[in-house]
């Protein structure tokens, strides 16, 4: 009798745990494997030579929190970058010396990005890394400065020096590129790390569905709008949940005084840039990485366009779009479940439609978008920093 009935218990138990994960069709099953497996790979990137070099990313830390880059000495890459707050501000809108037009974005596996910045307007890490010191509202340095501060200071020389093999050079354009590549070099560690939805992910490839039972029933039901009904997947596409692209979403780009001309200014921009890889400083000679920036064509559907941003640790990461315009993810899951289809450009956005989730819909999406943050933290151990020489 006690034997029948710890078997009815383990059965009822077993039951349980199996109806915790929802049937997934093959499609949506396969439409989830896609969205990893995390951590992704990853290898130095041609365009920078101190990419990996551990030299090259004490270097790139100590310039990341140096407030002489900025020769107000007030503002630091980490004003605006703060670790603790997944290395944005909290801010709707940037403010260095003044308040900039966009929202900070987070630096979380920035690594992987093609193109950088909401518009697109910088083809490698180490070109974007240096926009921010020459802005006027966020740094507001010069090449000039920059360059000397690495000359005058023997700390930051010498890291020069061992990182790039030889001293500062005379031109103030050739340390400028060695400052980015620094800064580059360091923002390459910063990735993150496992979260539930990984989890899930890796069980379901595994077929264990007891693993994949503890995964909330709420992020399951969210997950299958993600890849289904609602298309997320289309844009926010693959393990970083980015396709990095830039698309029109309906938000307004409307400023004081004019308009944020997003991707159509970003290729301006990156055209008009002597750090773009088309320049002397890319260090891949065989020109291959070269290509996707020689290819970019200036097309009036990129106006209003901004860089679809990876959803890892978004929870983190509040407010959102652009121009911080929308407070929280809740917010972000109205504007698309009401999207009005007349605000997106003519070519239109044939990959959105209004969904009219349900309040319980829209809840379930928001509590897939919060399982997409790391349980632990994948930064590397920092060393107790020693001086040069
Ligand atoms: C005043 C605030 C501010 C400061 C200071 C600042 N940034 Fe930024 N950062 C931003 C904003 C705003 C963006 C988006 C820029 C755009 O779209 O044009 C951004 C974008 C970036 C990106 C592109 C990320 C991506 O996913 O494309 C990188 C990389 C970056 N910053 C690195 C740095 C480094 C390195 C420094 C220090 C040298 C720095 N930032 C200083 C506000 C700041
Ligand atoms: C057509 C491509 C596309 C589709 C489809 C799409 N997104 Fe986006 N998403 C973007 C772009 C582009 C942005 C940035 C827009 C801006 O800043 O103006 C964005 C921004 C976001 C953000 C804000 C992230 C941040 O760091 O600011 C979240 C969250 C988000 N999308 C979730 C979703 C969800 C959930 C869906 C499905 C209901 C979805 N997206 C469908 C392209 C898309």
């Amino acid at each position: 009798m006690i034997r029948l009935l710890l078997g009815a218990l383990l059965w009822v138990c077993a039951s349980i745990s199996w109806a915790q994960v929802l049937d997934f069709s093959e499609a949506e099953t396969r439409a989830i494997l896609r969205h990893g497996p995390w951590p992704s790979p990853w290898s130095p990137d041609p365009t920078n030579r101190v990419s990996g070099n551990p030299a090259a990313i004490e270097l790139g830390e100590r310039l990341f929190f140096e407030p002489r880059l900025s020769p107000s000495g007030k503002v630091l890459c980490a004003t605006c970058h703060a670790p603790f707050r997944g290395w944005q501000d909290g801010r709707a809108r940037a403010f260095g010396l003044a308040e900039t037009d966009r929202n900070t974005q987070s630096l979380f596996n920035v690594r992987n990005n093609r193109w950088f910045g909401w518009d697109g307007a910088g083809d490698s890490l180490w070109a974007q890394s240096v926009r921010p010191i020459l802005e006027a509202r966020e740094m507001g340095g010069s090449q000039a400065e920059a360059a000397a501060l690495i000359r005058r200071d023997p700390e930051l020389s010498c890291r020069f020096e061992k990182t790039f093999g030889a001293p500062p050079p005379a031109d103030d354009e050739g340390v400028f590129a060695g400052i980015g590549k620094a800064l580059a070099a360091f923002q390459e560690t910063i990735v993150s790390g496992r979260t539930p939805f990984d989890d899930f992910r890796d069980a379901l490839e595994k077929g264990d569905r007891q693993a994949a039972a503890r995964y909330p029933l709420a992020a399951q039901r969210g997950l299958k709008l993600f890849v289904g009904r609602g298309n997320c997947s289309a844009c926010h596409f693959g393990p970083a949940f980015t396709n990095g692209e830039f698309h029109d979403t309906g938000v307004p780009f409307f400023l004081k005084g004019g308009a944020d001309p997003g991707r159509h200014g970003g290729l301006k921009k990156l055209q008009a840039n002597a750090f773009n890889l088309l320049g002397a400083h890319n260090d891949d000679r065989s020109g291959s990485s070269a290509v996707k920036t020689r290819q970019v064509a200036i097309e009036h559907r990129n106006f209003g366009e901004f860089k679809v941003p990876s959803l890892r640790n978004v929870a983190q990461t509040a407010p959102y779009m652009h121009n911080g315009s929308l407070a929280t993810l809740a917010e972000v899951v109205r504007h698309y479940s009401e999207i009005n289809p007349d605000r997106l450009h003519a070519e239109g956005e044939s990959l959105l439609k209004p969904l009219h989730l349900s309040a319980g819909e829209a809840a379930d999406l928001v509590a897939f978008l919060e399982s997409l943050s790391e349980t632990s933290s994948a930064l590397p151990p920092r060393l107790p920093s020693t001086a040069c020489r």
